[in-house]
Formats: C-alpha cells, structure tokens, sequence
C-alpha cells in the first residue's frame, strides 16, 4: 500500500510526550523518516526512536530547547547530517505555567512566549531557511510544509491562562502572515489546534473522575481527544492530499469551539 509520507524527512518538536510522541509515531507509520527533538526525557524519545528504527522506519532522537537559536540551529544540522535535509516541520512544543492574573510572575510569562510563541518562530524561520537551501525535491509538490501546534485557545479565551492563551492567538496570525509570505514559494504553513487532548500538559483536567465529567460538559463529541486524533490530522496536513491548504487552522477538538454553552438554547 502506498503511504502518504514516503521518502520525506519530518521533524517534530517536543516529540518525547504526548502529542509531539503520538503525531512522530503517526508520521512514521505513513512512511517518514522522523527526527523527535526532546528538551527533557531522553529515554523516552530514544525508546520510540528504536521502536520506529524495529518497525522497518527510519527515525533519530536529538536534544534541543527550542527558544535557543543556537539549539534549534544544532538540530537542524542534526537533520541534514543524518536525513540530508527535512520537508516537513511540526512545531509543536509547548508549556503551561497558569495563574490568577495578578499572581502570574514576569517568569511564567515569559517561559511561555519563548517556548510556545519564539519556539515556533525559531523553528520556522529554520525550515524556510533549509528549504530554500536544498530546492524542490520530486517527493512532493510543495518545496516543504510547516504545522503550528496551535490550540483551541487560539480563539477561545482562557482565566487563569493568560500566558498560554496570548501565545496561542499569537500563533495564529503568527501562521497566517508566514503562509501569506512564503506561499509563493510553494511553502505550505498551516496550524493544527487541538481541543483536550489526554496528555500530561492537562492531567489534572481528565485523571480524575469528577474533573472529567466537567471536561466533557466541555466537548459536543463526547470523548477526550487522544493523540492519535492529532497524529491522524498532521498526517493529512504534512500530505499531497491537502496540497490546496494554505494559512489554516485546523480544529481537531470534538467540537470544542461550538460554544457548547449554548447547545440548550443558550
Ligand atoms: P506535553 O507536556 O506532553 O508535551 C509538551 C512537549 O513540549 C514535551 O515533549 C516537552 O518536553 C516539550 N517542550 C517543552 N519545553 C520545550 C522546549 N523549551 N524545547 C523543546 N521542547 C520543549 O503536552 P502536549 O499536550 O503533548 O502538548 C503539545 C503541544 O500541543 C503544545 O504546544 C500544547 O500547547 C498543544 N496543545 C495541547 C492540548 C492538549 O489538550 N493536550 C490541546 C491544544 C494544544
Ligand atoms: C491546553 C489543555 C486544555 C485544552 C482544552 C490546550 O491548549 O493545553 O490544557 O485541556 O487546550 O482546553
């Protein structure tokens, strides 16, 4: 059977845990070659590395904290060193530091940007630059695709997250304006924002029998969102298949952003 991604190169940031680790693992099993960037937990990163590599696929684990542009410089060179270069780019680390408005510190503030916000501007600044260096490559009709792991609070506001929540809306036009700049060079930028999805950023949101039936009132759909949702949409997204796709936010969320408020006549 043919697979979406064969012969293309696709890195993912933040690719040791939840999303990241499940959108890597969904990229592989179409048949691309994966390198999994990882701030902390090595093992794990290293693990779906071999996992992949046993599989019959080909995948490489680097370390880089993603708001250093010397390290996402150092992991790109780690791309081209073991792949020659990369065609796809998921940008998808991210943090949550929450707090009441007036207890949020100047730090958790400002971890957030750099991580959520700078990482991805560090990230796609990286890939433009690389897939200009190497030219078109017969593997697909697009010269390389980004994806923005945005959020569904890239429009829907959030108390207690206000870091979180600017950098998300920061990522949508953040996405948008590069998609308008480098559409010509048949560079495709498109985000993916997710709704809950079961991952250790929202444990506290889902572990928990009480604080799941209050996360559902949540989601028209009526179940948490797995990784696998996100790994099946990136798939599609990073593909030929979506070749006409450009400068949009994908919502994969149940139906979160459908203001379920107002499902009972408001
Ligand atoms: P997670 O906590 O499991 O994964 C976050 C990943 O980012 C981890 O691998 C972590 O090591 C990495 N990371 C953190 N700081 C980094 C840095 N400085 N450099 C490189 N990597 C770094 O959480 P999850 O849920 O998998 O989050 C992934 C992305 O999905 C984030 O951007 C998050 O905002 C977004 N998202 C998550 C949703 C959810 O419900 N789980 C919903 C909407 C968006
Ligand atoms: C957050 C999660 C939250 C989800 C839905 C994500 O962006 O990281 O903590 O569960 O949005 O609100």
């Amino acid at each position: 059977m043919e697979k979406l991604l064969e012969n293309q190169v696709a890195l993912v940031t933040g690719a040791s845990s939840g999303i990241g680790y499940g959108v890597a693992r969904s990229l592989a099993e179409a048949g691309a070659a994966v390198v999994l960037n990882y701030h902390s937990h090595a093992e794990a990163a290293e693990k779906l590395a071999d996992e992949i590599v046993q599989g019959g696929g080909a995948a490489l684990a680097v370390q880089a904290d993603v708001s250093d542009p010397a390290q996402v410089e150092h992991l790109f060179d780690a791309c081209r060193e073991r792949f020659e270069t990369v065609d796809i780019v998921i940008a998808n680390s991210g943090v949550q530091k929450d707090a009441a408005f007036a207890d949020m510190t100047l730090e958790d503030w400002q971890t957030v940007l750099a991580t959520n916000l700078t990482g991805q501007f560090l990230s796609a600044q990286a890939a433009v630059k690389e897939f200009r260096r190497r030219g078109p490559r017969a593997i697909s009709k697009a010269l390389g695709k980004i994806i923005c792991m945005s959020s569904v609070h890239e429009v829907i506001p959030w108390a207690g997250h206000v870091n979180y929540a600017a950098s998300k809306g920061g990522i949508q036009m953040f996405m948008k304006s590069l998609a308008q700049e480098v559409a010509p060079e048949r560079i495709r930028v498109n985000s993916i924002a997710p709704g809950a999805i079961r991952t250790p950023i929202n444990k506290d949101a889902w572990d928990t029998e009480t604080a799941l039936k209050k996360l559902l009132q949540l989601i028209p759909y009526g179940r948490v969102g797995e990784a696998e949702d996100i790994g099946k949409a990136a798939v599609w997204l990073a593909s030929d298949e979506s070749d006409y796709v450009v400068g949009t936010t994908l919502f994969v969320d149940g139906g979160m952003t459908l203001y379920p408020g107002f499902a009972d006549n408001g």
